[in-house]
């Protein structure tokens, strides 16, 4: 797509942000190093003035760290991305990922299943498809509180490897599935809404699409879809959703 006067903009705004956010890191970092020094030095309070100037620092300190992590998300989401692609084995990255959340996923109650089918290799930047990958799966989970299904599952589809990320959580209304993969956009009480624009960012700079369909109360599925071959038009639901 040729840049037009808008996304120019737009570029040049990110750009700005990015710088704005790196400059607000080493103040930050300044401030939260002499917390943690004042911190110390109360450690061991002798009177309730102490106590009580103890609890004020770790609250500082703990608002401190929300905001780096602020921060970081944001750097991560704003970054553009060099990518280093090499010829993966896809469902080899879904097994990964699965294992990793393994854990996490049997304290939720969380069943996890998988149907992976036959794929050539893919021209994946394996550590940021796997952030991304990463982040609708745990976006999954944390749609299901009391339990369910996460079910992944891989096919060729067309001159695409096609992946699905299923759950039977919550769902979404029409609301929220139009806007999931805005910029700061979250439903949940700690949420960043940095998780899914990130996603559909390093799905995009792999020339393929990320889109969803869900259900309020039935479940939700995230669809990928990459091209098999590098540099092939991406498909027709590009700008769906
Ligand atoms: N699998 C899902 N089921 C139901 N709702 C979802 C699902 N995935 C995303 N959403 C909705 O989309 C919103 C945006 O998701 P996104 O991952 O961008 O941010 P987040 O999960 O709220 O916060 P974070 O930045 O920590 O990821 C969520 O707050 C939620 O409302
Ligand atoms: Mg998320």
């Amino acid at each position: 797509m040729a840049p037009d006067k808008d996304s120019d903009r737009l570029a040049f705004l990110g750009q700005l942000a990015a710088g704005l956010a790196h400059e607000i890191r080493t103040p930050l970092s300044t401030l939260q190093a002499n917390l943690q020094l004042l911190q110390e030095d109360f450690a061991e309070p002798r009177d309730e003035r102490e106590r009580r100037a103890l609890q004020r620092l770790t609250l500082l300190l703990r608002e401190t760290a929300r905001l780096e992590e602020i921060l970081n998300d944001f750097l991560r989401f704003a970054a553009g991305h060099k990518l280093d692609r090499r010829p993966t084995d896809l469902n080899r990255l879904v097994a990964d990922v699965l294992d990793f959340v393994g854990p996490e996923a049997a304290q939720k109650k969380v069943r996890v299943l998988r149907s992976l089918g036959e794929l050539p290799r893919v021209a994946l930047d394996a550590n940021l498809f796997r952030q991304a990958l990463l982040n609708l799966v745990m976006n999954a989970i944390q749609a299901m509180p009391d339990g369910g299904e996460l079910i992944l599952k891989t096919a060729k589809w067309r001159d695409y490897a096609q992946l699905d990320v299923i759950d039977t959580g919550i769902g979404m209304n029409a609301e929220t599935s139009l806007r999931c993969f805005d910029v700061y956009f979250s439903t949940k009480k700690t949420g960043t809404g940095l998780g899914l624009p990130t996603a559909r960012r390093i799905v995009h700079e792999h020339e393929g699409t990320l889109t969803v369909t869900s259900e309020p109360g039935k479940g939700t599925c995230f669809t990928v879809r990459l091209p098999l071959e590098k540099g092939a038009a991406p498909p027709a639901d590009a700008i769906a959703l």
